[in-house]
């Protein structure tokens, strides 16, 4: 029988997506990583950080868009959300009634990789929404989904919140939206939150806070690594480091070695030198133009657009008509 010092059985998964990323000539880690239990946690008290700026923007922009995306939908329709750690943002959908009293949205589909966040999600929703149907998909979102057929035919609307599209390279992101565009098909409306391009001055302490928060999100991914794959990383010798690339118009997120050192990962040796980074997540940050352009590349046309007074972040009502 296993007892508290036996070492936890090592995922398969988690171990070959880290190999396949740790074994490139410019070290990777995929950024799915990020979001054990623990990440979770950390990625929330991110969204609480006063240098993080896009959540709170967010939130008052999807207040202020909520009425408007709710009047452009016919009654009984099924909100998909794409990337849903919890349900915090849909709320501001779910909660709208037509003229009438009836809920616009009859349906909930979040898709996440956290199973455990959509099971909560799912608990607290049946509590206040007790009339909602509520079917939360483990997957990566990446991946195609289908609509279960129990959906089939109801108005449709995609939700893609947290500038999380910033985060896949912009070639993933067009091909991403050009997925979605396929499994929501024609008349659906796609409602996408996108972090605008902005001073680097105010970007870089957003992805490296004062109180070492996103410092922690970023050393989680070795902290896990050691955990589920088997691994021996010195956590302490990795420093954060966020970089904000101009040419690229990404902001890097970066794990710095402190030192030579070797890292040993299912019997593999990971050498490092000092200073050598492992590059563990990029967030893109468009001007609306270029996401307009982009969404158009996939097949979506741009209905609207939500800016705060200040151009942080933006929200995009897409159609696909
Ligand atoms: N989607 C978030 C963003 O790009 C994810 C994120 C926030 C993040 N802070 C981070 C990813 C720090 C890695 C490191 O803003």
């Amino acid at each position: 029988m296993a007892d508290a010092t036996t070492t936890p059985p090592v995922d398969q998964t988690v171990l070959a997506e880290a190999l396949a990323g740790l074994s490139q000539a410019c070290k990777t880690l995929p950024p799915k990583l990020f979001y054990d239990e623990e990440g979770c946690r950390l990625f929330r008290r991110i969204t609480e950080l006063s240098e993080y700026y896009l959540t709170r923007t967010e939130r008052g922009l999807l207040e202020t868009a909520a009425p408007s995306v709710a009047a452009a939908m016919l009654p009984g329709a099924l909100l998909v959300e794409y990337g849903a750690s919890d349900e915090d943002k849909a709320e501001f959908l779910l909660r709208e009634r037509h003229a009438s009293g009836i809920a616009v949205f009859a349906a909930y589909m979040p898709i996440d990789v956290a199973t455990e966040g959509l099971e909560q999600a799912r608990a607290r929703l049946n509590r206040s929404y007790p009339n909602l149907r509520v079917h939360t998909m483990t997957a990566d979102f990446l991946r195609p989904v289908a609509l279960p057929p129990t959906f089939a035919g109801m108005p449709r609307l995609g939700f893609f919140p947290g500038s999380t599209i910033g985060n896949l390279e912009p070639s993933d992101a067009r091909r991403f939206l050009a997925q979605v565009r396929d499994t929501l098909g024609d008349s659906a409306l796609f409602l996408v939150g996108v972090d605008l391009r902005k001073d680097p001055a105010v970007l870089i302490p957003a992805y490296n806070d004062a109180a070492g928060v996103t410092a922690a999100f970023n050393r989680n991914m070795l902290v896990r690594l050691n955990r589920e794959a088997g691994a021996d990383f010195d956590v302490d010798a990795f420093s954060h480091n966020a970089i904000w690339n101009e040419t690229k118009g990404r902001m890097e997120m970066h794990l710095v070695s402190q030192r030579d050192q070797v890292a040993r990962i299912a019997g593999k040796s990971i050498r490092f030198t000092r200073n050598e980074t492992i590059h563990t997540e990029n967030s893109y940050k468009y001007t609306l133009k270029d996401f307009a352009a982009l969404a158009s590349l996939a097949g979506w046309r741009a209905c609207h657009v939500w800016t705060d007074a200040r151009c942080l972040f933006s929200v995009h009502l897409l159609a696909s008509d």
